[in-house]
């Protein structure tokens, strides 16, 4: 059984994935320093697929420590890194954070990677590096725009240290671009958990529709998109998890093509904000209160992928509609109520 590292194993997009690989027959140790996530995680974990995962403390940001934890763990077969800090506004008031965090944790690992001889990286990127694409659906091809935030920024940074280490070390690296993932796990016993004020949108909505906040605000319905508002590619979370399964399977199997692999991960459609609410209305069977304001700063108009290549070259399409996205997120919700998150 061969093992696998996941950083930022307790996190939203994390946790999905370790279910995924134990569910393929990995097995998966865990690191995390909890800054966004529960150790409580674990056990739900284990509820679903009957395996408790390894776990331990580590901040990736510790070089002495993160090197402990890679020559106590030598076997290790592929590693996907997530653990990273993610919210966008936080970034451009506390950018030093960011640059820290995201910059110093992948250098470590690494660094770490090249000492042990561990050679399989699978790295958490984003559509943010592509800001708003001149052509759509997006390629892999199209240019890397300058980045919107500090955080988008961090991504455009990794993915270069990841391909310039590759070129000369014996890593081979695959950077997944994720669109905009949503929605929880079927059974709704892990989703995202957003700590404070959600900023995205599918989190509001349900915190909206649940009587957390008194409504949503639709930010612009000026756009030059079919009913004024803003267009995304929403993929569910279960369906990006299961990507990452194919993508560190390809790196194990030696079939990647080139050092460093670049692979769009979206649903391939894009969908207004009024979209995803009415759909979340129709599934959910509950009214949205929400209010159409001003446009967000730093928002792109419209963005969604040509998912064409991870569709050929990794065998891999996404398989939950919208529906299905808004239905989860909202059982997640009502999940949590259930057990008092908040
Ligand atoms: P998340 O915050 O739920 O998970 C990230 C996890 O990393 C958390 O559990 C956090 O505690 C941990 N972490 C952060 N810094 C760490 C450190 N220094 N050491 C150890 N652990 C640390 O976020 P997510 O939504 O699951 O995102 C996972 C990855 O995907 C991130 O790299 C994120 O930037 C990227 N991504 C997310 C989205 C999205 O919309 N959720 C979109 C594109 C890319
Ligand atoms: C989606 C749409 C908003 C909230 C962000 C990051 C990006 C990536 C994914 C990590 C937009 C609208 C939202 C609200 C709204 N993360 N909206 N009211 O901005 O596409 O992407 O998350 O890499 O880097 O920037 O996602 O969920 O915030 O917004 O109308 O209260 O919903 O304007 O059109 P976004 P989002």
């Amino acid at each position: 059984m061969a093992k696998i590292l996941v950083t930022g194993g307790t996190g939203y997009i994390g946790s999905h994935t370790v279910v995924e690989l134990q569910q393929n027959g990995f097995e998966v140790v865990i690191v995390d320093n909890l800054s966004n996530s529960y150790a409580g995680v674990i056990d739900n974990i284990e509820k679903i697929t009957g395996i408790r995962p390894g776990f331990e403390l580590l901040d990736l940001r510790e070089d002495k420590k993160t090197d402990d934890f890679f020559n106590g763990h030598r076997d290790i077969a592929g590693i996907i890194h997530f653990a990273a800090l993610k919210a966008v506004g936080e970034s451009v008031a506390e950018p030093l954070k960011y640059y820290e965090n995201n910059i110093l944790s992948l250098v470590n690992i690494l660094k770490a990677m090249k000492k042990y001889k561990l050679n399989k990286l699978v790295f958490s990127s984003s559509c943010t590096v592509y800001g708003q694409p001149d052509i759509l659906p997006v390629t892999e091809n199209a240019p890397v725009k300058q980045a919107m935030s500090p955080y988008g920024h961090t991504k455009q940074i990794s993915e270069d240290i990841i391909t310039n280490v590759c070129n000369v070390e014996p890593i081979h690296g695959v950077l997944l671009r994720y669109f905009n993932p949503i929605g929880a796990h079927d059974s709704a016993l892990i989703g995202e958990l957003p700590i404070g004020i959600p900023s995205n949108l599918v989190p509001f909505i349900t915190q909206t529709a649940i009587g957390i906040r008194d409504y949503l605000r639709v930010f612009g319905n000026d756009y030059s998109t079919p009913d004024g508002t803003a267009i995304r590619d929403y993929i569910h979370v279960v369906d990006l998890a299961k990507a990452h399964v194919t993508a560190v399977n390809r790196l194990i199997n030696l079939k990647n093509k080139k050092n460093v692999e670049i692979f769009n991960l979206g649903n391939g459609m894009g969908f207004s904000v009024l979209e995803v609410i009415q759909s979340f209305e129709k599934m959910a069977g509950v009214k949205l209160n929400y209010k159409i304001v001003e446009r967000r700063p730093g928002d792109v108009e419209k963005v969604w992928a040509d998912t064409s290549y991870a569709n050929s070259e990794l065998g891999w399409k996404a398989g939950k509609n919208l529906d299905d996205m808004t239905l989860s997120a909202w059982n997640w919700e009502l999940y949590l109520r259930k057990i008092n998150v908040y």
